[in-house]
């Protein structure tokens, strides 16, 4: 069993060697978007894989889809990358969550600022 942690929810399964991410984010409820089923044909179940995790190399589908650039960034399927050993998989933010987030961090700032002045 390997510990695998999902950010930024930090939701974390133990999975069995072998085990999708895409099936183990399922079972930590950690939603994914796809629509091929897993089947490696959708692309949209992107994630990156962090630093030291265990995971099996790049398929030949991984290879078709992914640019070796976002490969060497750590981006893999979700639905072809097995665990091996601990992982950390990162999810990416909805353009919504960035743009809301982006937006919230501007008030903040000028709420920030608007403090300084007042003192
Ligand atoms: S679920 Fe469609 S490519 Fe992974």
């Amino acid at each position: 069993m390997a510990k695998v942690t999902f950010v930024p929810s930090g939701r974390s399964v133990e999975a069995r060697q072998g085990e999708t991410i895409l099936r183990a984010a399922s079972r930590a409820r950690v939603p994914i978007t796809q629509r091929c089923g897993g089947n490696g044909s959708c692309t949209m179940c992107k994630v990156r894989i962090d630093g030291d995790s265990k995971v099996s190399p790049p398929c030949e589908i991984e290879k078709r889809w992914i640019s070796s650039a976002e490969l060497a960034r750590g981006v893999r399927l979700a639905c072809q990358t097995k665990i091996q050993g601990t992982t950390r998989v990162s999810l990416p933010q909805s353009k919504l969550a960035a743009v809301v987030q982006a937006q919230l961090a501007e008030q903040r700032e000028r709420r920030e600022g608007q403090e300084k002045t007042q003192e």
